[in-house]
């Protein structure tokens, strides 16, 4: 079978398609056929792997998995034999970070990695959710707890997280500032988006307006710089962003409860945990993924440089196979 596989540290270079033996399923797995897969941050920094700490993450010297890619979505070809939930013909989606394996025709996965994917949502919608989908989630409304009528600001909104979250908020009655680069904000606008903020030419930080909520996807600041953007109940979240400044956040975080009421919060990304209420979202027509392009799998270099560039908007997604075809 056709794979996409990484044999050193680098960029988009490194990535190789090949051929390779197809993988059996354990007892306590699902084969799936992927028809689509799309392209997450977590690929990035594991095959670009600048610093130590992304490295441990990868195993060292040279990469632990071969192919990336955990945002799946396709057919369920056979099952082992203690698995009850899923049999083969079934059209199922998920998110496989730590065993990974995407970026192929086939892989394995546990059951607990998958969940049924809706008729109406296309296998290339299905694979754009699954991480970028959780963290708008876990981020808005777990940790977030976003209320009807507050005010949200999504710093970095133009990606996976931000699109989905904006599309979140905006149905539970928020108000939404989102801030990006200039080329993605008539997107985000068409999205529901009722402030924008062009992040290359104004500091949301500085511009003395107070928001409920900020969910950032960047994490680009000290966590201090971001409670002057918040009310004085004020939560800040953060999904993800450079390593120091999310150890700033871990850190300062408790301080900073202690001598307000502000709250520094950092999203643990639970997988799939919330695969079913995003398909209700989208069986509701209150979310539709907004998709970058559809690369196929000798495209998958060329994906990646659009992502490493931050070129995207929205997901960028690979279709693998065409569903329509005989497995
Ligand atoms: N918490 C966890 O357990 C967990 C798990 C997996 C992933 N993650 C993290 O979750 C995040 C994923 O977010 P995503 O998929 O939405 O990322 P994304 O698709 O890369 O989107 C990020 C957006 O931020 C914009 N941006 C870049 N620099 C900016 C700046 N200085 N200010 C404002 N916006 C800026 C980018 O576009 P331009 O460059 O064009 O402006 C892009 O539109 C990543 O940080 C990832 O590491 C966390």
């Amino acid at each position: 079978l056709k794979a996409v596989i990484y044999t050193g540290y680098g960029g988009p270079e490194v990535l190789q398609l090949v051929k390779v033996e197809p993988p059996s399923p354990g007892d306590n797995e699902v084969l799936v056929k992927v028809f689509a897969v799309s392209v997450n941050d977590w690929d990035w920094s594991l095959m670009n792997s600048k610093t130590f700490a992304d490295r441990l993450m990868a195993q060292l010297s040279k990469p632990k998995h071969r192919i990336l890619g955990s945002d799946i979505a396709g057919r369920v070809v056979s099952v082992g034999k203690n698995i009850t939930k899923f049999t083969a013909g079934d059209a199922v989606f998920g998110d496989l970070s730590g065993a990974w394996g995407g970026f192929a025709e086939y892989v394995c996965a546990k059951e607990h990695q998958l969940g049924f994917k809706p008729p109406s949502m296309s296998f290339e919608q299905a694979a754009s959710i699954p991480q970028a989908g959780m963290l708008a989630v876990q981020g808005l409304i777990d940790k977030g707890k976003l209320a009807k009528g507050e005010k949200l600001l999504i710093n970095g909104a133009g990606g996976g997280v931000g699109t989905f979250g904006l599309q979140i908020a905006k149905s539970m009655g928020a108000e939404v500032t989102v801030v990006d680069s200039r080329e993605k904000l008539g997107m985000l606008q068409e999205l529901g988006a009722d402030h924008v903020v062009d992040y290359k030419t104004q500091d949301f930080t500085l511009l003395g307006k107070k928001h409920n909520l900020i969910l950032d996807t960047k994490t680009n600041r000290s966590p201090f710089r971001y409670l002057r953007a918040l009310t004085n109940t004020g939560r800040y979240v953060t999904v993800g962003g450079s390593l120091s400044r999310l150890l700033q956040c871990l850190l300062a975080g408790p301080f900073i409860s202690l001598f307000s009421k502000k709250k520094v919060r950092i999203v643990a990304l639970k997988p799939n945990k919330d695969l079913d209420y995003m398909s209700r979202l989208f069986n509701e027509g209150t979310i539709l993924p907004v998709i970058d392009g559809r690369y196929t799998l000798e495209e998958v270099p060329q994906a990646f440089s659009l992502f490493a560039e931050a070129r995207h908007k929205g997901k960028v997604v690979i279709t693998v196979a065409n569903p329509e075809q005989p497995t």
